[in-house]
């Protein structure tokens, strides 16, 4: 069968890279993809992630047994529901479910009325009214403007003013756009961050290998928000026992009211979870697989990945299976600067050992030949399993050091909250 992926960041990459691996695959194609894919047999398809028609078209015109899509904007933009009504097999939530990414409001209703643990929040599109209610709460506080911003659209404000000013800025000098004409203002939560994924069909739901991203731009935890820096699965130091109570008080109920409020739910669900002292809440919803988590938990799935998705699109029981040993953990490269001002065009390293994956995000080739030049601000992202957190630190920070990385960056403290 062949198969398109919608999306062209290193996520996709591992999505389709893992697609071509399955029996019965015989071609993957990206749209739009990026050059670096292509290293790795998978074929580009020059069409936009907004294109649906022109997707659609391709879709039919080369029998196309169904599509994934990677990312949050298209799922948004209704892409899912567009297939669909042309009576094409897609694997992604339709607009009204994707809504728990796509507005941090509705998936704050969702949580409250099907009693999934997060922090307490208001909602608001006046400014004097928010400024009140962060004056009230006091700080730590924290300001989200309510639609997708690309990561960026959240303040963590360590003190009231800080507060206040992000407000300002989402909803009077309107930095975000539409996306901050509503900001969500919620209670700071304490405690170590991790990640869940699960595929989903409606009520059934397959959890995969809980992961952990590191969002800032800089070790420690410091600098800007970015898409992810880096992450590794599984979080060694998580007990089985918060999995299991992040599913029945999480997974399970939000599956069941998007069910009850008529959006029953297809596809991956993200669940941004921080482990507090009352156990597991949400941080946020995503509709969609993590990036750079697609990256480090894809390659620990052992099932054949293709026919894992055909079964729960056709609702029969798939069997997936995970490596139960050991840590994948990967580390992005990105152009000096990011996620702000970066130059693009630089020559990149060749792929490396065999035991390392290489998945490309910002990346093209040269005029006229197969160099591989960066084209974005993640750039690149070397990713292995090991027996342990530090092993796998050592061969991707080993391989690193030996990589010609001028103008570009990494974290070189991926993964070491797990080994502290
Ligand atoms: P988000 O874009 O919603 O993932 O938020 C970005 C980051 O802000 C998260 O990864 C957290 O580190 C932080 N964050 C978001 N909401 C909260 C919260 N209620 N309490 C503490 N930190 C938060
Ligand atoms: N890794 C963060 C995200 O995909 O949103």
């Amino acid at each position: 069968m062949k198969l398109l992926v919608v999306g062209s960041g290193g996520r996709e990459h591992a999505i389709a890279k893992k697609l071509l691996e399955s029996r019965d695959v015989e071609q993957v194609f990206v749209a739009p993809g990026n050059d670096g894919m292509t290293l790795d047999g998978l074929d580009l398809v020059n069409i936009g992630i907004s294109e649906h028609s022109r997707l659609i078209e391709f879709a039919k015109e080369n029998d196309i047994a169904w599509s994934f899509i990677g990312p949050d904007d298209a799922l948004a933009a209704g892409i899912v529901d567009d297939f669909n009504q042309a009576g094409l097999k897609v694997f992604g939530p339709s607009r009204l479910a994707a809504e728990l990414e796509w507005s941090k409001d509705f998936a704050k209703e969702i949580m409250v009325k099907y009693g999934v643990p997060t922090a307490a929040y208001g909602t608001f599109s006046d400014f004097e009214e928010a400024k009140a209610y962060i004056e009230k709460q006091g700080a730590p506080i924290v300001v989200k403007a309510d639609g997708l911003a690309l990561g960026k659209g959240v303040i963590v404000a360590e003190t009231v003013e800080q507060a206040v000013e992000a407000a300002q800025e989402m909803l009077l000098d309107n930095k975000f756009g539409d996306s901050g004409a509503r900001v969500v203002i919620e209670e700071f939560l304490d405690g170590e961050e991790f990640s869940l994924f699960a595929f989903v069909n409606g009520d059934k739901f397959y959890i995969m290998p809980t992961a952990q991203d590191h969002k800032r731009a800089y070790d420690g935890d410091k600098g800007p928000n970015t898409g992810g820096m880096g992450a590794y699965a599984p979080v060694p130091h998580l007990p089985q026992s918060v999995v299991d109570q992040s599913v029945e008080t999480i997974i399970k109920p939000v599956l069941k009211g998007m069910i009850a409020e008529g959006r029953p739910y297809l596809g991956v669900l993200y669940a941004g979870l921080i482990l507090t002292a009352d156990g597991p809440k949400v941080i946020e919803f995503n509709s969609r697989f993590g990036d750079p988590e697609t990256q480090i938990i894809l390659p620990r799935l052992t099932s054949d990945f293709a026919q894992n998705i055909t079964d729960i699109l056709d609702k029969k029981e798939p069997t997936i299976t995970w490596l139960d040993e050991g840590v994948t953990l990967g580390v992005v490269v990105a152009s000096e600067g990011y996620p702000l001002d970066y130059e693009k065009g630089l020559p990149l390293p060749e792929k490396t050992a065999s035991d390392i994956i290489s998945y490309y995000a910002g990346v093209k080739f040269a005029e006229n030949s197969r160099v591989l030049l960066s084209n974005g601000g993640r750039v690149y992202m070397l990713v292995t399993t090991a027996d342990t957190v530090s092993a796998a630190q050592e061969k991707i920070y080993d391989q690193l050091e030996k990589q010609d990385t001028t103008g570009l960056f990494y974290r070189t403290d991926i993964g070491s909250k797990a080994v502290k």
